[in-house]
């Protein structure tokens, strides 16, 4: 049994079948007395999330494959709602970083907060890789601008065309046309000029976050695994960018994938750049919604 509870202790609270969210605990009668029990047809949809061995008061439930010592006491975490919102409002996508590296215990710090994000289906496969070698950094820089190289090439070719739009479909065809490639024509320019490296943007360090490709929610997983270790960065004084234009090209790449000993069946879903911001942002503009309202 995945969920196994000590029926000496449970007083059948059902706190625990309460909050389970997969419905898989259940309060029976026996000899007058409640227990919780682990539903028979639904034992096996089990989610492994541990919130039944996190609630329970009686400390009763233990799940296989969750170790007692991996769960943590919670504290009050003594932020202010005004704290967490100054924090919102001063984050800024950081594109130009001092030539400084990141001491690898502030990577580690940021990689815990990525760590803790919820993921869909309660799943604990997402994976963070970091480039913080400037040479790898640089090997890795070439093969991307040689594959945004070749698109460009290719684009201009209409059979080429043809199986780009087939394959990646229309929204991301569209996105390519309109918006990534007219920008990317000035990249691969520049960087050949030796002016700039506006992909990599210089970081001193890369983080990727990947996922099995057949993970339901991987590609979520990864986005908000990466927010968490952007808030993470900037409480540690790393300024970091989301960057778009990595993941497609280390997903296509047999080099790139070698170079970083990505599995088969994982793909990069989400990727940020991080270093020591070179400037200091002044002031913000206000971000607004599209809308918010309530139905009354
Ligand atoms: C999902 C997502 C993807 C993004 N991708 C990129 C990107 O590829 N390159 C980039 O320079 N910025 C990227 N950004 C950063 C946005 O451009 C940035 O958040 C926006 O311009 C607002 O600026 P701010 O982050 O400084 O508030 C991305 C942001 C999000 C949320």
């Amino acid at each position: 049994m995945i969920v196994n509870i000590d029926q000496n202790l449970c007083t059948g609270c059902g706190i625990c079948g309460d909050i389970c969210p997969r419905h898989i605990l259940e309060i029976i009668t026996r000899n007058d007395e409640k227990k919780v029990i682990v539903s028979p047809e639904r034992s096996h949809l089990c989610l492994k999330c541990g919130h039944c061995v996190a609630v329970c008061p009686g400390s009763c439930i233990k799940v296989v494959g969750l170790k007692s010592e991996e769960f943590i006491p919670i504290k009050e975490s003594g932020i202010h709602s005004d704290q967490l919102l100054s924090l919102l409002s001063q984050r800024r996508s950081i594109r130009r970083y001092k030539d400084k590296p990141i001491p690898r215990d502030k990577i580690h710090q940021i990689v815990k907060a990525a760590h803790m994000a919820p993921t869909g289906t309660a799943s604990k496969s997402t994976g963070i890789i970091v480039i913080d070698k400037p040479q790898i950094l640089s090997a890795f820089s070439e093969h991307i601008y040689k594959i945004y190289e070749d698109l460009e090439k290719n684009l201009k070719n209409p059979i080429a065309r043809f199986f780009i739009k087939r394959q990646i479909g229309k929204k991301k065809y569209r996105s390519l046309l309109d918006f990534v490639m007219p920008g990317m024509h000035w990249y691969i320019h520049w960087y050949k000029q030796g002016k700039s490296n506006e992909i990599l943007r210089d970081c001193p360090a890369l983080m990727l976050f990947h996922s099995p490709i057949f993970e339901p929610m991987g590609s979520e997983n990864c986005l908000v695994s990466a927010f968490h270790a952007i808030m993470m960065a900037q409480v540690v004084g790393i300024g970091t960018c989301f960057n778009d234009l990595i993941p497609p090209a280390c997903n296509m790449v047999p080099e790139i994938r070698k170079l970083l000993d990505l599995p088969e069946d994982r793909e990069i879903y989400s990727s940020i750049t991080m270093g020591y911001s070179k400037y200091r942002f002044n002031q913000n503009p206000q971000r607004r919604l599209a809308e918010f309202r309530y139905i009354d």
